[in-house]
Formats: structure tokens, C-alpha cells, sequence
């Protein structure tokens, strides 16, 4: 759907997120015609740029980091949009040059009075921001108009402190007007979790603690912090994503069907569902943080956490965190939720692997069902999207013997540029037997067994090996 007419001003635009992720996505919209002709881009940052400073910067941006290419046609009318006002987040001048612009907007693009204002700040900077909006006029909708803030993580670092920004920000914005973003709601895989369970029949009956022994959740990146100091010390992966990002696919893959996609009933089942999650009492023994050390990652030697430009070298930060939660209702009593992340991990991977009990009853000898492990469905978020599900098959040959296959469906396959809307069975789906895997993988099949660096006491302990290590997913065969 193409948006009305607006405008979107992005604090804290000279950062990296803005950089990478915003700046590029303002264009993406762009090129697949999903912004109004007269959209307007504002930034603001302490910077002495002017506009065609700004543009400049955007341009660039665009050029390494845009998914769809480069069309000189989306960028010229992009760019007639660009505007930057300089200023700190105390100046009250600031803002005032920051109304007069978006004044000008409305008047010359068309916005209507319609703007979006992108914190990409740190959190300690929201108040100060909310109350300048607010005390210029900026944040006030009109009776046609919106205005509406956009706020990244971390929202807080505790309950507290999380309630305390939430009064600061709804004293001066409307609560339909607040966005707290999480990226991942935006990844296909993600939102597939609704459609997989309730556009089908064949899920949804097995669903429960009658079927599901547990269910894995993890986020493992390849990646280190590097760059990303001022961020991410003193937030660490619980923060950075278990509390966004796994929530959120622990309450898609948990929560009851809502009574329509519209966020309202969305939300009122998440909250139900999240409402049910009982934490671990017992921290060390269901909770686990670890940090990453020097080591070797494919094939190239990398730096410790502690070693990492700009971090303070006696930092407790974690890169690795782990958690079990249970949920409290009739559906998933008595099923573990496994919650894990972590930077510098073997390997990139986000998936999610609902893990089912074993059949009640195996009229085989224990012998010919020594390769079988647990029937699993496996959510591939990224990369390789797809779904695989795992299952025994009898080998063929004379004897009776019982071995895990795979059967997949692979986006890049069953969903190809020229036939979006078009899967084909045959190229969709694999069947594969897992011999070799499977025996590996049962070894390391309980979740308690993460080869991860961790620590139970309050500081994690460093990795004593020297690369840190796939996550020890128990994982169910991705391929
Ligand atoms: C961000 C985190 O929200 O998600 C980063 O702050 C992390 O630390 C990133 O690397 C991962 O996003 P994606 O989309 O690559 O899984």
C-alpha cells in the first residue's frame, strides 16, 4: 500500500543504523513506488551540513547499501525531498528551525501536516527530545494530520526504567502514535510463523505440550561487536536481543490465533501469551551469559570482546546469553522454551525448532531405531529461508531400519522473481536421509549442552577455547 502524503525526520542521523539501515530503506520504498511523489527525508544531527551535505550522504548511503539498484529517476525525486536542520537535542532554535522546515514541507511537497519523527538516539537522549517536540508543536497532530515517533531499543535496561522513558513519551504522544520497532516483525520468515500455523490444518492439532516436547529459539551471528562500542557495552545480547527480537518469536510461535491480522488483536494475543511466560527462578541453572575471546573465524583471526576498539577492558557485558522460560497456560504447560543468542558464534543462523516428544509407543527392536531422533519442524529465519521438517524413514534394504530424513521448502526455490506468487512442489521440497548428521547432532541434542562460551555466576567467564563455536544447536537438520 502506498503512504499517504508525509514526511519523515530522523534524529541521530549521522549513526550507523541511519547509515546501514534507515537511509537505504527510505529509498527501497522509494524505488518499489511505495512512498508519495512529494515524501519528504529530513535529518537532524549536530553536524554543520546543509542540504545538499545531507543528500550527499544519503546518496552514498544508498549506493552501498540499498537492496534494489540504483535508478537515477527515484533518486532525483528523493533528493528534491532531502532537507537537514543542525542542531543539539538542548537547543531550543533547533527545533524551531525544525518546525519552520516541516512547515515548508507541508507547504511545498504536500506533506500535510503528516510527520514521523525517527529516534535513532541513545534512549537517555528521548526525554530531552520528546520535550522539545512537544514544547515546539512538533509532536501536536492536528485534526487531519498525524505525527508519530518512531523509538529503537533499548527501550530502558530494566522494567523501571522502561515504564519511567513510556511516561516521558506518552505525555507528549498519542499511544497509536508511539512505535517501538523491531526489525524482525519486518522479515518474511517472521511474519510466515502466522500465516504457517493458521493459513494450514496440518500444524495447529500438534501444537501443544500433548505433542511438542520443546521449543528452540536461536539467534546465532558470525559477527563481533567491533564498531559498535558506544552501543552495545553495557547493553549486552539479552538486551539487544533476546527481549525484542526472541519475544517476539516466542509470541508468534506461542500465542493463540488472533481474531484478525490488525495490530490491536495481534498485540492482544502476544500479551496474553507473554503474560504466561514464568522467568527462571533459579538464574545460573536456566539462564546462562558468556563472552566471546580471541579466536579464528573463518579462517581469519579475530579479536576478544575485551580487545574490540573502544570497549573497556574489564567489561562484563555479555555476547552470548541463554535463557529457559516456561509458559503458564494449558497449551505449553510442562514445554521448555529455549531462548539463546549470541555474537561470533560458529556460524550465522536464526531458526526456530519446535521439537516433538517421541512417538508413545516404537514396535521396533532398539537397534533399528538407533538413527531415529525426534520428529522436528524448523522455521529457518535467515539465512536460507525455509522450513524443514525432519521425520523417520525406513532405509531402504532388506533389514528394518529406521533413519531422520528432511523434507524442506526453500524460499529462493519455491518463490522466484518471475513467479512470486507460484510455489512448485517439485522444486520446493527436498527429501534427504541425515546419516551423518544425525548421529553428531544427537550428541549434541540437548539443549543444555551448548558448546558456547557461559558462566553462571554474575560475570561471565571468557571462552577458554579459542574460536567461539557453532551454538551447539541442537539442532534439528537444516538441510
Ligand atoms: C540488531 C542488533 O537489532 O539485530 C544487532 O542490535 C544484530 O546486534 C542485528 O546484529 C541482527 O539483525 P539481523 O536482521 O541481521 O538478524
Amino acid at each position: 500500500r502506498i503512504a499517504g502524503p508525509c514526511g519523515l525526520v530522523i534524529f541521530g542521523v549521522t549513526g550507523d543504523l541511519a547509515r546501514k539501515k534507515l537511509l537505504p530503506a527510505v529509498y527501497d520504498l522509494a524505488n518499489r513506488g511505495l512512498l508519495p511523489p512529494g515524501f519528504a527525508l529530513t535529518g537532524f544531527a549536530r553536524r554543520e551540513w546543509d542540504n545538499q551535505d545531507f543528500a550527499k550522504v544519503v546518496h552514498d548511503a544508498v549506493k552501498e547499501h540499498a537492496r534494489t539498484p540504483f535508478r537515477e529517476e527515484t533518486w532525483k525525486q528523493l533528493a528534491e525531498g532531502i532537507r537537514f536542520v543542525q542542531g543539539e537535542f538542548g537547543d531550543e532554535e533547533a527545533f524551531e528551525r525544525l518546525r519552520t522546515t516541516v512547515e515548508e514541507l507541508d507547504r511545498d511537497r504536500g506533506t500535510n501536516g503528516n510527520h514521523a519523527f525517527y529516534l535513532s538516539i541513545p534512549p537517555s537522549a528521548f526525554p530531552e527530545v520528546c520535550e522539545q517536540l512537544s514544547r515546539s508543536g512538533l509532536s501536536h497532530s492536528g485534526p487531519d494530520a498525524w505525527r508519530r515517533v518512531v523509538i529503537e531499543k533499548p527501550f530502558g535496561h530494566d522494567l523501571e526504567s522502561a515504564q519511567e522513558l513510556s511516561g516521558v513519551v506518552s505525555k507528549v504522544f498519542l499511544p497509536d502514535s508511539v512505535f517501538r520497532i523491531d526489525h524482525y516483525l519486518g522479515k518474511e520468515t517472521v511474519q510466515n510463523l502466522l500465516a504457517l500455523r493458521f493459513a494450514n490444518q496440518l500444524y495447529e492439532p500438534i501444537w501443544n505440550s500433548n505433542y511438542v516436547d520443546h521449543v528452540q529459539i536461536t539467534m546465532a551471528e558470525d559477527i563481533g561487536i567491533g564498531g559498535r562500542a558506544g552501543y552495545y557495552d553495557g547493553i549486552g545480547a539479552a538486551r539487544d536481543v533476546i527481549q525484542n527480537h526472541l519475544l517476539q518469536l516466542l509470541a508468534l510461535t506461542a500465542m493463540e490465533e488472533p481474531l484478525s491480522f490488525d495490530a490491536a488483536d495481534l498485540r492482544a494475543e502476544k500479551i496474553k501469551v507473554l503474560s504466561a511466560v514464568r522467568l527462571p527462578r533459579e538464574l545460573g541453572k536456566h539462564t546462562a551469559r558468556g563472552q566471546y575471546t580471541h579466536g579464528w573465524q573463518g579462517g581469519e583471526e579475530v579479536v576478544g570482546y575485551l580487545e574490540e576498539e573502544g570497549f573497556n577492558p574489564d567489561s562484563a557485558t555479555e555476547t552470548f546469553a541463554a535463557i529457559r522460560v516456561d509458559i503458564d497456560n494449558r497449551r505449553w504447560a510442562g514445554v521448555p522454551f529455549y531462548l539463546r543468542t549470541g555474537k561470533r558464534l560458529g556460524r550465522r543462523v536464526t531458526e526456530v525448532a519446535v521439537v516433538f516428544k517421541r512417538a508413545p509407543h516404537l514396535p521396533f527392536e532398539s537397534s533399528q531405531t538407533a538413527e531415529l531422533g525426534h520428529n522436528a519442524l524448523v522455521i529457518r529465519v535467515q539465512p536460507d529461508e525455509g522450513v524443514t521438517i525432519r521425520f523417520g524413514e525406513k532405509v531402504p534394504g532388506t533389514a528394518m531400519e529406521i533413519r531422520d530424513v528432511t523434507m524442506d521448502f526453500g524460499y529462493g526455490h519455491a518463490f522466484t522473481e518471475s513467479s512470486p506468487r507460484r510455489t512448485s512442489a517439485s522444486s520446493s521440497t527436498s527429501c534427504s536421509a541425515t546419516r551423518r548428521c544425525s548421529r553428531a547432532r544427537r550428541r549434541s541434542s540437548s539443549p543444555g549442552r551448548s558448546s558456547t562460551p557461559s558462566s553462571t555466576s554474575g560475570r561471565p567467564r571468557a571462552s577458554p577455547n579459542r574460536t567461539a563455536r557453532a551454538p551447539g544447536v541442537p539442532l534439528p537438520p537444516t538441510r
